[in-house]
């Protein structure tokens, strides 16, 4: 009998009753306590889970957990010092490995949006009377924050490159920065072939930069120093899947009163030896509390007290008669501060994220939600980071769509446009904070309309969930092809997507029209561009392969699989379907020895056995023909597919073979 007893709204887990001494007891454990109730009477009917209790006494002791920091303000808290640990420790192994999601932030589609809205800054820039002009013989500086595995600093780079034609800003002044905390993500740059040439050839550098606490990024190739006051344009600064990763404070508005949310950082293990091991973050039991505050809670923050005011004011005002819970991400808020001096002041931001910009949503009273996935993170409140911005004199462009998993806003900073000489803080309060935005965007008309263009009417959340609802939500029959192609057009080819329909490609691209064959043609060697090598379980290269086998193109398929070979490793099967290609392409002793070193690699695979098997008796055959026909000709007539036709069914059955 399972019995599910209630006790201060907890579930009790389990219940124990004992007699002790001179009473009885009932001992709960409920999700974080133990409760022993004492009772004189307790009466259950088991059939129908009711227990009835006449308490005379309750005493509540917490159950065991490691209490690693007693209650402290969010964004000091042990929690930060977990997730720094966990970057440090797994660096490059988070993506490649897949502890952190980063496809909706690493792909074709998203970086050709962002620079799509950077170009509609530029165009603002490059106008007569420009509200933020733009010098051309100055280096623009596009400064990635925590890059990650730096797949998106490559796709962004490789759009910037291909923008050239329509852009009136050199190319060669517009200078991609990559930066990270974590000197294990830099190392991984500094040796990737993708990165190679753009490092080179000068479009890109990279630094080590701790986005909260450090001041100046120190460039790796450029042998120079960004820092305040060095950068001559506006700099450009984008940061995905960052700002949820960096110090939060918790705030809380009840009844008009401004509450601290306070955190006891924990773990649900009884012991902890090691509180920076990053594996605490799967078992967090974390405890808060609130505590009355006032606005002007940030007191030491370089000048920005006064915004960071406003923005409390803001929250107050808003939710005088309803309770609120809001998140302030103080971390990112000084990151933007420091890296704006770089450029006096003037910035433009491109940041998505898990986040809010629509205050609504903070309505209630509740504990923030802390999403695990390898490390943490919590909601990005945009619309606090969209105020702090226009309070410093710049704007917000948000999204305003709800339902999405990655939010992605605009931020223009600037102080020229700042009221701050003459106006009260009043203007900062309720709607006029919008109407602030929407008067100074106007101002940026090219820039406003490639945000709506690009992110507000199909942006990266809406390409992300339609190729995942296509893959996932579609049920018999399979995704048709014509559609595969369609949403590979969207993103331009990306490799990520062409690995999660191979199985369609494959299967139907040697039986599908001519044109959408073609079609396919067209796009696969942009999907082999577009490659950026990560994951080693994601053999772009086998698979393309694989794909022009299917279509016998033998020699393209050749070529693939020698890249598959130079990117991820030998592997037996690639060694198996390239000898495959020679059999079709007549050429018997290059396959025999391919099939060989197939099958000294894997002993067991019999289909190398099956196949050597096949071809020696086939060259016994051939060399006992007394008039050997010219080896030009034989390739020729095997070439044209005439005399020599392999299944297209021995690829699909390769395919179920690879473990990869
Ligand atoms: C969730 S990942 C996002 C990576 C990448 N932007 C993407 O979208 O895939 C967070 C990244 O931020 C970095 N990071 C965390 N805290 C940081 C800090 N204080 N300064 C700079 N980078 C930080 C981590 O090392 C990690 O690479």
């Amino acid at each position: 009998m399972e019995l599910v007893v209630h006790v201060h709204h907890q579930i009790v887990s389990s219940l124990v009753v004992q007699q002790q001494s001179d009473a009885m007891y009932c001992h709960l454990i409920c999700k974080h306590q133990e409760i022993s109730l004492r009772y004189d009477s307790m009466h259950m009917r088991t059939n129908n889970l009711l227990l009835v209790f006449s308490l005379f006494q309750e005493e509540i002791r917490p159950l065991e957990r490691c209490v690693l920091e007693d209650f402290t303000p969010c964004s000091k808290s042990h929690l930060w010092k977990l997730m720094m640990s966990f970057y440090d420790r797994k660096g490059p192994d988070s993506w490649s490995q897949g502890i952190v999601p980063h496809f909706i932030t690493c792909n074709t589609f998203i970086s050709k949006s962002y620079v799509k809205v950077l170009h509609g800054f530029i165009c603002d820039g490059l106008r007569a009377k420009s509200a933020m002009p733009l010098d051309p013989n100055e280096p623009l500086y596009i400064i990635e924050l925590g890059a990650g595995s730096g797949k998106f600093s490559f796709f962004m780079l490789k759009v910037l490159e291909e923008m050239q034609s329509v852009c009136d800003f050199p190319l060669k002044n517009i200078k991609f920065i990559m930066t990270d905390f974590t000197e294990a993500n830099f190392q991984f740059w500094q040796n990737h072939p993708a990165l190679k040439p753009y490092f080179e050839s000068g479009q890109l550098d990279a630094g080590i930069f701790d986005a909260v606490n450090d001041r100046t990024i120190k460039l790796w190739k450029g042998n120079k120093v960004l820092g305040p006051g060095s950068c001559k344009n506006p700099i450009v600064i984008v940061a995905n899947y960052l700002f949820d990763t960096l110090y939060h404070d918790i705030f809380q508005v009840e009844h008009g009163v401004l509450k601290e949310g306070l955190v006891s950082t924990g773990s649900k293990h009884s012991d902890e030896p090691d509180p920076l091991d990053p594996d605490i973050i799967q078992r967090l039991d974390n405890h808060y509390k609130y505590v009355p505050t006032t606005t002007s809670y940030y007191q030491e923050e370089e000048g920005d007290e006064k915004h960071l005011k406003r923005i409390l004011d803001w929250y107050v005002d808003r939710f005088q008669s309803q309770a609120a819970s809001i998140l302030v991400p103080i971390g990112a808020l000084r990151a933007l501060r420091r890296l704006g001096q770089f450029s006096n002041g003037r910035a433009l931001i491109i940041s998505g994220d898990k986040g809010n910009n629509n205050p609504d949503q903070f309505l209630g009273l509740m504990d923030p939600h802390i999403a695990v996935h390898g490390s943490f993170s919590l909601m990005v409140n945009y619309h606090a980071i969209g105020a702090w911005f226009t309070s410093r004199g710049g704007f917000a462009l948000h999204n305003p769509q709800e339902e999405a998993s990655l939010k992605v806003s605009t931020f223009v900073l600037s102080p020229e446009m700042s009221l701050d000489g003459n106006i009260n803080d009043d203007l900062y309060l309720g709607d006029t904070l919008n109407q602030l935005d929407l008067s100074r965007s106007k101002r940026f008309p090219f820039l406003t309309q490639a945000f709506i263009d690009n992110v507000d009417q199909f942006g990266p959340n809406d390409y992300f969930v339609l190729q995942k609802s296509l893959k996932e939500d579609m049920t018999q029959p399979a995704c048709p092809l014509r559609t595969v192609v369609a949403i590979l057009k969207l993103g331009d080819w990306d490799p990520d997507v062409f690995f999660k329909f191979r199985d369609v490609i494959l299967t139907h691209a040697p039986t599908c029209g001519i044109k959408l064959r073609n079609d396919l043609c067209r796009g696969i060697p942009r999907v082999w561009s577009n490659y950026y090598l990560m994951d080693m379980d994601k053999d772009i290269a086998f698979e393309i392969g694989r794909f022009y086998y299917g279509i016998r193109e033998y020699e393209r398929a050749l070529h693939y699989y020698k890249e598959s070979i130079t990117t991820v490793g030998k592997h037996h099967v690639t060694y198996h379907n390239q000898g495959l290609c020679h059999y079709s392409l007549g050429f018997l002793d290059q396959a025999l020895e391919l099939f060989r070193l197939a099958l000294s690699m894997n002993g067991d695979y019999e289909k190398a056995k099956s196949w050597i098997e096949k071809v020696e008796t086939e060259l016994k055959r051939r060399n006992n023909i007394t008039t050997p026909v010219p080896e030009k000709v034989t390739q020729a007539l095997v070439s044209a597919g005439e005399n020599i036709d392999v299944q297209v069914e021995p690829l699909a059955e390769e395919v179920q073979n690879m473990a990869i």
